[in-house]
């Protein structure tokens, strides 16, 4: 029978996962693949560091970038992370040197995926990447194959945990954005650092892979991002009055042959799907013809999601699937117009925190009448003992770019107690 010689290059949370699990079920993925899958090599950064899992003595290569190099490795899965440094090194250099790669690094392939393709291809080797988008949830593969025969229109959905974690239990626990940040960390569903998570980056990591996937286009960094370091209480709040629930999306469509890339929290109805997706799940909602919408869910981070995602890769290749990483060959791959959000039509939830006195109201809704943009409804709450009040305002669909310059307006005044806010409405 065939046999397929694997390094795993990185043995943290991920790669110690893979390796155990890889052993244990050989024998039925041999069954299922008509083909052997062998670790014959590791590496990671210290030798000495105590994992638990029994690595024997001559598979342990005292230099990562071996890997490359040695002739009876077909395949190496890449699971040190990071755009750049080793990372980028290995997998570079294994393309190169045709062997087959296997990484779950979704810095890697949002920066350099496009040169990476183009080496795979060069080389008819694999470049294969389905656990770095939403773990567990098979959208990279589904959209490769089982989707193949569709036209993809949008894509949007969850694609992060741990904002969407933070913004469920803020709106189940009551709890303000610190509090719940400080547990998510205890139960260890934000890392220590979670910057990326909350400004929205890791997302845009993700779409920007998606995008590619889905219109044939080529890497693009033109997206709108925003992450949820300012969603307080009262917005969740407030937005649950109005009937809707705010989570941190990922939008990428197709309109009138121009593509929107966008992240931001969002007010979606209550009644839809997505707003009952709760906790650290992951979602993508795809629309396409001819299947119509299509949802998948699952969880989108943790070494056993992720393993189940990178033994789906490892399998296709042990198949002798050698397919195009980003569905299509490079040279097909169309360099399509990106645009930014100014002209796209959103309504929108606006809150400003305002001097409670006369005149206030009237002139904030005269700015909003001089930029274009037609209110539908507006509440406001008068706290008498601060002398504040808090005015929140649901707009109909205007231009972005109207939507801003009359925040901006707004946030001028001398009325103004705090910096307002704007969330974009998903009412499609
Ligand atoms: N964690 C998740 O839930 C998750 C989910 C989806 C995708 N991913 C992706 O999976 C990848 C791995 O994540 P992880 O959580 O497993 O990270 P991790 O626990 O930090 O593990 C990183 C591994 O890389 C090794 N390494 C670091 N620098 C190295 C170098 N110069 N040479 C060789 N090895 C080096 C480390 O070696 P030592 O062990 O010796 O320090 C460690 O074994 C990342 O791309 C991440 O984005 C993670």
């Amino acid at each position: 029978m065939r046999k397929i010689n694997i390094a795993i290059i990185g043995l943290g949370n991920i790669g110690s996962y893979l390796f155990k699990y890889l052993n244990e079920n050989k024998r039925i993925l041999t069954e299922k693949n008509n083909c052997i899958p062998i670790i014959k090599y590791v590496s990671a950064k210290n030798k000495k560091r105590k994992r638990n899992i029994s690595i024997k003595k001559n598979q342990w290569l005292d230099n990562y970038l071996d890997s490359t190099k040695i002739k009876d490795i077909d395949l190496i899965v890449e699971l040190i992370g990071g755009a750049e440094g080793p990372a980028k090194k290995l997998v570079f250099n294994a393309l190169r040197n045709k062997k087959h790669v296997v990484t779950a690094n979704k810095a890697l392939i949002a920066k350099y995926g496009d040169q990476l393709t183009r080496i795979a291809e060069k080389n008819k080797v694999n470049l294969e990447f389905e656990a770095s988008v939403c773990g567990g949830v098979p959208i990279i593969r589904s959209l490769k194959e089982s989707l193949i025969a569709n036209k993809i229109l949008k894509i949007h959905g969850i694609f992060n945990g741990t904002s969407n974690y933070i913004l469920s239990a803020m709106d189940k626990q009551g709890k303000n954005f610190d509090e719940v940040l400080l547990n998510a960390k205890k139960l260890g569903y934000a890392e220590s650092n979670p910057t990326s998570d909350l400004n929205g980056d890791d997302v845009a990591a993700k779409l920007k892979i998606l995008t590619s996937l889905c219109f044939n286009s080529f890497l693009n960094n033109n997206m709108h991002v925003e992450g949820i370091k300012d969603i307080e209480k009262t917005d969740i709040d407030n937005a649950n009055k109005l009937g809707y629930k705010i989570k941190l999306l990922g939008f990428s469509e197709l309109l009138n042959n121009k593509i929107y890339q966008r992240v931001h929290p969002t007010l979606i109805k209550k009644n839809t799907h997505v707003a009952s997706i709760d906790g650290v799940l992951n979602a993508v909602i795809i629309d396409g013809k001819p299947v119509g919408q299509s949802t998948i869910q699952g969880e989108g981070a943790g070494p056993a999601p992720t393993t189940s995602a990178l033994i789906s890769d490892i399998s296709s290749i042990l198949r002798g699937n050698i397919k195009f990483p980003f569905s299509i060959s490079s040279k097909e791959r169309k360099k399509l117009k990106f645009e930014n959000l100014s002209d796209r039509l959103f309504s929108a939830y606006l809150r400003f925190e305002v001097v409670d006195r006369p005149g206030v109201l009237s002139n904030i809704t005269k700015i909003f009448s001089k930029n274009k943009v037609s209110i539908k409804r507006l509440v406001q709450n008068p706290d008498k003992n601060k002398k504040s009040s808090s005015i929140v305002i649901i707009t109909h669909k205007s231009k972005d770019k109207y939507l801003n310059k009359t925040l901006r307006v707004v946030s001028k005044k001398n009325y103004i107690k705090r910096n307002p806010k704007l969330i974009r409405i998903d009412d499609n």
